[in-house]
């Protein structure tokens, strides 16, 4: 049995946690009593809405800008990272951004970022996050992916590109990084109502939301609180023995064929 503030000490970066599933998964650690490092990229006024927000919860935030297709901001975001608490327990690869058009639009700047902040960059802070989780004994890697690596999505031909990728660095890094105690893997939740959607074109044009509703046995859509719930699973003792995999979260909507 976990207790209620089995993350208290912990240091938690979230990327991409100013809103979104980031948000809610930066909320709930605070909630278990981590520290959190906010980060973002554009949105700054949301990342310290966030950090409001878990200053209210009695826990300390700090918001770093860093877009995290760029190397060199990554490496800064860490520098950062070590010089406030010299160390990192949790690092969770959320941000992701996206080129959403069909392959005989794709253009290589737009396949290049789709790869470099949906795959490079997770791969990028992992490496970054070594050191800093060997300081702290031990930590926990969780990357979020999505149904549309392995199930085909329209006008999502970049970015489910990027997450089989990540999919294949979770496995990876889990076996590479498990004799360091840092356990890694990956969470795929399906439909979640957030920013992300306004991106895609064939959201607007048909009622998905309510058609995702109608064939999901669980009879709702998953939430951003649901993803954070099985992210913090995660990163507890009670999944000590969960290496490399991916969690699907998404109410039996994949396992359905379509009459
Ligand atoms: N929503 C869904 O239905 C769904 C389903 C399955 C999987 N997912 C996955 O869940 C994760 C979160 O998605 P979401 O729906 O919450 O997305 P979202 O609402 O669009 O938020 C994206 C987040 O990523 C950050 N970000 C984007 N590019 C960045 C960069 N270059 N550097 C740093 N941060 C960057 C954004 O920061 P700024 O605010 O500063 O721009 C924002 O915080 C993603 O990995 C997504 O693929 C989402």
């Amino acid at each position: 049995m976990q207790s209620a503030q089995f993350l208290a000490g912990k240091i938690a970066l979230i990327t991409g946690s100013g809103r979104g599933i980031g948000k809610a998964i930066a909320i709930k650690f605070a909630q278990l009593g981590a520290d959190i490092v906010v980060n973002y990229s554009r949105n700054r006024v949301q990342a310290e809405e966030t950090a409001e927000i878990i200053h209210s919860l009695g826990r300390k935030a700090v918001v770093l800008k860093s877009n995290i297709a760029k190397e060199e901001e990554i490496k800064l975001l860490f520098n950062k990272i070590s010089d406030e608490f010299g160390k990192l327990d949790i690092l969770v690869n959320n941000a992701a951004s996206g080129f959403n058009r069909p392959l005989v639009e794709q253009k290589i700047t737009g396949w290049d970022h789709t790869m470099n902040v949906n795959v490079r960059a997770a791969m990028l802070c992992s490496q970054y996050s070594i050191p800093l989780m060997e300081k702290a004994g031990s930590g926990y890697i969780i990357n979020i992916s999505s149904p549309g690596s392995t199930r085909v999505l329209p006008d999502y031909i970049a970015v489910g590109a990027s997450k089989a990728a990540l999919e294949s660095l979770t496995r990876y890094m889990a076996i590479e990084l498990a004799p360091k105690k840092i356990r890694v893997n990956a969470v795929s939740p399906g439909l979640v109502e957030t920013d992300a959607l306004k991106h895609f074109a064939f959201m607007t044009n048909n009622d998905v939301t309510s058609r995702t509703i109608a064939n999901t046995p669980a009879g709702r859509l998953v939430t951003p609180e649901d993803v954070a719930e099985t992210v913090a699973f995660l990163c507890s003792s009670s999944a000590e023995m969960i290496c490399g995999q991916v969690i699907v979260i998404d109410g039996g909507f994949t396992l359905i064929v379509p009459k």
